[in-house]
């Protein structure tokens, strides 16, 4: 029997004019950071709405500079427990440690309230995560974080083109970490961004991204080489240009999505929070199993044999991760992880792609 094609989840599709900007790299043989990766940063920092944009080699080391240089061993750091593991298992290898919280039952973000309860008096910072591009509830976060003098280092790895109240997601204090991973809205193969508004902050983690130098062989700290190529910038610079049209891709394909499954009442759909305005880099649904006489496992495999290929972010919630030996309950979290499918979502998905999925999911779940 002939393999049904499936439809995929995510897709990258570089173009002629970007496969020869790497080609053009390639044969100036400059490969370390250079101009190009200057030139990149600054346009990412005018297209966010900051003073500093700062590359690094990806989203998780992003987030490992971030708390590297905000926080002392022994701080805590208030995490969500859905989300992928980078935002916690950094916080560990800065010497910290990560304090799991439980999500708000509707926008799947970090709940303000459970904040509250789990702060103690080593708790030093939040790590917010725009989950699957929907930003947090960042105002009532940052009052939070004001009243209780932590400082806010915001996972924006899935929400590059979020706003919250018209404004990018990057432009909210103190830092703000991106992913160029290829399922993300653009893509330099493997690479990230740090954003802040910080000129003292900018210094120091551009410093600890090259081996704490200063000056050249000039080191008051130490550091990493956490240093991109021009080669991944180039491509950076690219796909810069054509992200607001991937994104305005993603949306059209969400509205499809949220349309056809508003009055299915075997799904859950993601809540915008107000005043969010998402970028859609992920679509996830949650299963209401109570309504359906399949697991969440068997789900995705009827998906699969009707041509749709879908995802599990994340089966796992951070808190019952062994590396972590947490002994917390999150109760959200933990029943979001049993349910929870990714759908596909990305430029490429042609109306009748998308007609399919949702027809598809709407009658195995009726
Ligand atoms: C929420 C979140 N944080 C951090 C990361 C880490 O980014 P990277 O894969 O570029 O290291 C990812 C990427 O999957 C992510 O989705």
């Amino acid at each position: 029997m002939k393999a049904k094609n499936m439809i995929p989840i995510c897709q990258v599709r570089l173009t002629e004019d970007e496969i020869q900007a790497c080609c053009d790299v390639l044969r100036s043989g400059n490969l370390r950071e250079g101009e190009k990766t200057r030139q990149f940063e600054d346009q990412f920092a005018t297209m966010m709405g900051v003073k500093h944009a700062i590359s690094v080699t990806s989203g998780t080391a992003a987030l490992h500079l971030a708390y590297f240089s905000l926080l002392e061993p022994g701080d805590e750091v208030l995490v969500p427990a859905f989300t992928f593991i980078s935002t916690a298992s950094m916080v560990m290898l800065s010497g910290a440690k990560p304090v799991f919280c439980d999500i708000d039952p509707d926008t799947w973000t970090l709940s303000v309230e459970e904040c509250e309860r789990k702060k103690t008096e080593r708790t030093k910072a939040v790590a917010p995560v725009h989950l699957f591009g929907n930003s947090c509830d960042i105002q009532s976060i940052q009052s939070f974080a004001q009243q209780n003098k932590l400082s806010v280092i915001w996972d924006a790895a899935q929400a590059l083109g979020s706003q919250y109240k018209g404004k990018s997601v990057a432009s909210y204090a103190d830092i703000a970490c991106f992913s160029f991973y290829p399922t993300k809205n653009m893509t330099t193969g493997e690479g990230g961004m740090i954003t802040t508004d910080s000129d003292e902050l900018a210094q120091k983690i551009r410093a600890l991204k090259s081996h704490g130098e200063s000056d050249r062989y000039q080191h008051p700290s130490v550091g990493f080489n956490y240093r991109i190529t021009d080669l991944q910038a180039v491509l950076g610079i690219f796909q810069l240009e054509k992200v607001q049209q991937f994104i305005a891709k993603r949306k059209q394909v969400a509205q499809y999505y949220i349309e056809s499954f508003k009055n299915n009442p075997a799904i859950q759909l993601q809540k915008e929070t107000s005043d969010s305005n998402p970028s859609y880099n992920y679509f996830s649904i949650g299963l209401q199993l109570d309504k359906l006489n399949v697991s969440r496992d068997e789900f995705v495999q009827q998906l699969k044999d009707e041509g749709v290929q879908s995802a599990v972010h994340y089966p796992i919630p951070l808190n019952k991760q062994p590396c972590f030996e947490s002994s917390e309950t999150l109760s959200v979290s933990e029943s979001l992880a049993n349910r929870i499918v990714a759908l596909p979502i990305h430029p490429y998905l042609n109306h009748e792609d998308i007609e399919i999925v949702a027809n598809t999911i709407n009658k195995l779940t009726s």
